[in-house]
């Protein structure tokens, strides 16, 4: 029998994509609907086993080889920066990664800049680079609530449509880097599995 293969799935919208394309290249996944509170499902046909984790939370099962293979945002890995295999762009779930603030922001250079972000270490590495002196506000959610309540003066976020700036009066002040989910494998599974990863792989490139 093939060794079963762990996938680590990660939860919301692009995870929801990701189930379609799998879907549609014939991996079973019937038990993983989303009206379902199942956490972990098997396509016995393919050995596959999935389970659906936070999206955060994927590089930690793929890294410690509780999951062989994820599917993670370029975000979570440039935050992280996991000891993985980073195995294909998967041209999905496009977003950008943004400094914004309010339409009125003009920045002080006299003063710290305040800036509130889940991002920590993209956020120090970007203000590093242009020799910024910040105050980082460690933030889990809601970002663009900070400079709306003046907790900040300015977001590093993740900006897909627009449509939380604009509803909320903010604008990018600029652009750090374009983001895109990534296939990812765990060093060691890639070794012993290689062939049935690289069959997944490539059901994800279609
Ligand atoms: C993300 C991000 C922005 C929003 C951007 O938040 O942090 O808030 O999506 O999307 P848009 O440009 O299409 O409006 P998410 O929905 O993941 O929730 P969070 O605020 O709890 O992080």
């Amino acid at each position: 029998m093939k060794p079963l293969i762990t996938v680590a799935l990660p939860k919301g919208r692009l995870g929801n994509e990701v189930y379609e394309i799998l879907k549609k290249s014939g991996y079973e996944m019937n038990d993983a609907e989303s009206d379902s509170r199942k956490l972990i499902f098997e396509d016995e046909k393919n050995c596959v086993r999935f389970f659906w984790a936070k999206p955060s939370d994927v590089h930690v099962y793929v890294e410690r080889g509780a999951a062989d293979v994820g599917i993670i945002g370029k975000d979570i890995l440039l935050e992280y920066e996991p000891d993985i295999y980073e195995l294909l762009d998967l041209k999905i779930g496009k977003c950008r990664m943004c400094v914004a603030a309010n339409d009125v922001f003009t920045d002080d250079k006299r003063k710290t800049l305040r800036v509130a972000t889940k991002y920590k270490k993209i956020a120090k590495e970007y203000y590093m680079s242009k020799g910024r002196d910040i105050d980082i506000i460690p933030l889990n959610g809601s970002i663009e609530l900070a400079p709306l309540l003046n907790l900040s003066d300015v977001i590093v976020d993740i900006v897909e449509t627009g449509k939380t700036l604009k509803e909320n009066n903010l604008v990018i002040v600029d652009k750090i880097i374009d983001i895109s989910a990534r296939f990812i494998a765990n060093k060691s599974s890639y070794r012993f599995k290689e062939e049935e990863i690289n069959k997944l792989k490539k059901a994800l490139e279609c």
